[in-house]
């Protein structure tokens, strides 16, 4: 059966697995009293917003999303825009505040095909938000072009210490730094780029060639309400397990990890959401090779939903068969050239 929102009234303790595992609070503030109402996709009509690379950004875009997320910093601590409290949802969903319906069992978007759908409604929120702040219907959020040579390092506008995009939690050794898709935690800085450029091309490549008769490996194997996602057969697609590496490699080295490196804190950082947005933009790529097609076409994908709080401060209940593609939420990636389509291995 498809999964359904959690019973809004019994949000517990979430837990954060480092050190040790202890209990952190993670609860959305009055969800037990909010109402919710099913989400309605935005009309064709709508302004549509253009993602752009995070490392193409000229000062006049540097400025609004500066002032967009100035401003969510500055709401009420308890509002539910209020940056941290956007970013505390990650946790909601990743460790564990809530059961699934009628169950004891938790609630995981994480290692299942649930992962790219819920941060694609993540993001979207996030945007439409963030957009509302500064009277912006067509303001986008960056993405952070990572699979672009030019793309491979942490984009110039999160490191600014006077920007509210910056995060003083980050491993400083990478901050000017190639992005190594097989970076393991606490590795040494390689000495020669090119190499590293050239593996990561072909990394993506061999993942794409491979995953693209095969959803399931790309987006993350089924999970099904009542089972348990840590100990069901599930299990995380390629496109998840290559983007932990750069939660890691943007994380500090020394446990708790926090923020990037930890999903109880990730996405107190902003650069979080640009990341998101290029692993969305993969499965945007993914899906138009494949024409257009769902990835999976059983309902207990396409009817499962989330909730999330939108642009009006409405809680909504979203679900999978809303969000198949950025189009469909008004929105798209601006076209950068994909330098890894012809680099097989
Ligand atoms: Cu919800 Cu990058 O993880």
């Amino acid at each position: 059966a498809p999964l359904t929102p959690p019973d809004l009234t019994k949000c517990h303790k979430a837990t954060d697995e480092f050190p040790t595992p202890h209990k952190v609070d993670c609860c959305p503030p009055d969800y037990g009293k909010a109402k919710m109402v099913d989400f309605t996709p935005p009309s064709p009509k709508d302004p549509l917003r253009i993602r752009k690379a995070a490392h193409k950004y000229n000062l006049d875009d540097i400025a609004k999303f500066e002032a967009a997320i100035a401003k969510m910093k500055a709401l009420p601590t308890n509002h539910p825009w209020n940056y941290y409290q956007q970013a505390t949802i990650h946790c909601t969903y990743c460790n564990g505040a809530f059961d699934q319906l009628n169950t004891k069992t938790l609630l995981q978007v994480h290692g299942n095909w649930f992962f790219l759908p819920w941060h694609r409604y993540y993001l979207y929120f996030w945007e439409k938000i963030l957009g509302k702040l500064i009277g912006d219907d067509t303001f986008a959020i960056p993405f952070w072009n990572w699979d672009a040579p030019k793309g491979m390092y942490m984009p110039l506008m999160y490191l600014n210490e006077k920007s509210p995009l910056f995060d003083g939690t980050r491993d400083k050794r990478h901050y000017k730094s190639v992005l190594d898709y097989r970076y393991s935690m606490g590795a040494p800085n390689p000495t020669d780029p090119k190499p590293v450029v050239t593996n990561n091309l072909e990394m993506l490549s061999s993942m794409f060639k491979e995953t693209l008769n095969l959803p399931a490996l790309f987006m993350g194997k089924p999970l099904r309400a009542g089972e348990n996602p840590t100990t069901s057969t599930t299990a995380p697609g390629s496109c998840e397990t290559l983007h932990n590496v750069m939660h890691q490699w943007v994380g500090p080295t020394t446990s708790p990890y926090w923020n990037m490196g930890n999903f109880h804190t990730a996405a107190r950082d902003t650069i979080f959401f640009a990341h998101h947005g290029n692993v969305d933009r993969m499965w945007d790529i993914y899906n138009n090779s494949r024409g257009q097609r769902h990835e999976f076409s059983d309902p207990d994908w396409l009817d499962s939903s989330f909730i999330f709080y939108d642009e009006n401060e409405q809680l909504v209940n979203c679900k999978v068969r809303d969000c198949p593609t950025p189009q469909s939420l008004r929105y798209i990636y601006h076209p950068e050239p994909i330098p890894w389509t012809n680099n097989r291995r």
